[in-house]
């Protein structure tokens, strides 16, 4: 039997609390459908600077290198607000995708069909959308060099200080993470919106060239769009459902994902999966983390929805395992949960009800696996 090894680093705030729910899922997996996952638990973020001084320790990550897949809470949070920034939560997480080379992050949007109603959009705007955010996660302006600030505060010197990060992409990034837009669309709806800001940036200049590129020489059966990302936002609102795949930047990618996120009713909705190459065993690197953060207005409450980071761990079972059915099956137990009418507070609506807590909520995912 294969054995599947998961590192899971559950972070910060709401990090711990969702991922107590996927818990739940692995634990439902290996009881009823046999499979072996050989799991280790690790700090990373805040967390992790609490114990080692620093947001991800060098072990951690050689672990996280080693396993077939790492699963990710979420990290930051107010308490680590002040600390220089070279060891702040976030940059734990940044050296995770970076080592990893986690090029392509896709993030899905999907409006369960019980959600339709609670979209800040009405719901024939917003009914049965199901897209795909491609976004580039290992270079751009998140990694470009020079970057930092420079400290000349000299008296009378007002204005001398200068903050810097530089928006810099090779053909080669681009190139490899429209591939895997590419790649995506054909087994979806064939179509690709490729977003930057080729009117004012040389860099979406480029990045627009190479996606035409990859697409003339490698994907002409695959419809490919351009759009200007600001004007890509505005029609993410105004008609979502006009989109297929959008394969974009790593800073227009990181908005346009949180916009995205509410055409599907809550940011605790949606997850994510950031992909390496395929490495010799064909499955790439990768790591499996919910879009949103580590929420510190209702952590420790009991109040997070766990379905995000349920989610992520479905894609995980798709695409690190290629495990498809068991991936279905755990999106039709979240599914079936919605239609009963299961609703952590985040997606109550003006109709109120009682919301049920993060651990209830996990609870009825995991009694639906059963029942479908
Ligand atoms: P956030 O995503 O943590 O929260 C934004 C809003 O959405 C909050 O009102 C929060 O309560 C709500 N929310 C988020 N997830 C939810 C869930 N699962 N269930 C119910 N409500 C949910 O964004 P923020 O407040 O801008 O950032 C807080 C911290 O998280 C910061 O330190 C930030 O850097 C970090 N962050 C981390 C990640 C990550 O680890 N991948 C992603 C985004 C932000
Ligand atoms: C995300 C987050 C991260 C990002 C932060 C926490 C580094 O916002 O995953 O969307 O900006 O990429
Ligand atoms: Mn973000």
């Amino acid at each position: 039997m294969t054995t599947y090894s998961l590192l899971i680093l559950p972070g910060d705030g709401i990090g711990p609390e969702v991922m107590a729910e996927v818990r739940k899922v692995i634990g439902w997996f290996q009881q009823n459908r046999g499979l072996s996952f050989d799991v280790s638990e690790d700090l990373v973020g805040g967390a992790a600077y609490d114990k080692h001084g620093k947001p991800l320790a060098d072990e951690t990550m050689a672990k996280a290198q080693a396993v077939d897949a790492v699963l990710l809470g979420a990290v930051g949070g107010p308490k680590y607000d002040d600390l220089d920034f070279s060891v702040k939560p976030e940059r734990g997480l940044l050296r995770l995708r970076k080592e990893m080379d986690l090029f392509a992050n896709l993030r899905p949007a999907q409006c369960f069909d019980a959600l339709a109603d609670f979209s800040s959009l009405k719901r024939e705007v917003v009914a049965g959308l199901d897209i795909l955010i491609v976004r580039e996660l290992t270079s751009g302006v998140y990694f470009g060099e020079p970057r930092g600030i420079s400290a000349d505060d000299t008296p009378g010197n007002e204005g001398g200080r200068v903050g810097v990060n530089t928006q810099r992409y090779t053909s080669g990034e681009i190139r490899r993470v429209a591939r895997s837009a590419f790649e995506l669309a054909r087994k979806r709806g064939n179509r690709v919106c490729s977003m930057e800001k080729a009117n004012v940036m040389e860099s979406g200049i480029l990045w627009r060239e190479e996606v035409q590129w990859v697409h003339d020489n490698e994907y002409p059966d695959v419809e490919l769009s351009h759009m200007y990302a600001d004007n890509g936002a505005m029609q993410l609102v105004r008609n979502p459902r006009q989109f297929d795949v959008i394969v974009t930047d790593n800073l227009f990618g990181d908005i346009l994902s949180d916009a995205a996120a509410m055409l599907t009713g809550s940011l605790g909705m949606l997850p994510s999966a950031s992909l390496g190459a395929p490495m010799e065993n064909g499955r790439p690197k990768a790591l499996y983390e919910p879009v949103h953060g580590s929420a510190p207005d209702i952590a420790g409450q009991g109040k997070a929805n766990p379905i995000a980071c349920i989610l992520s761990f479905a894609m995980c079972l798709r695409y690190s395992f290629g495990l498809g059915a068991e991936a279905d099956l755990l999106e039709k137990a979240v599914e079936k949960v919605l239609a009963d009418g299961v609703r952590t507070g985040d997606l109550m609506g003006a109709e109120g009800g009682k919301p049920v807590s993060t651990a209830e909520m996990g609870d009825h995912i995991v009694a639906a696996l059963s029942a479908l």
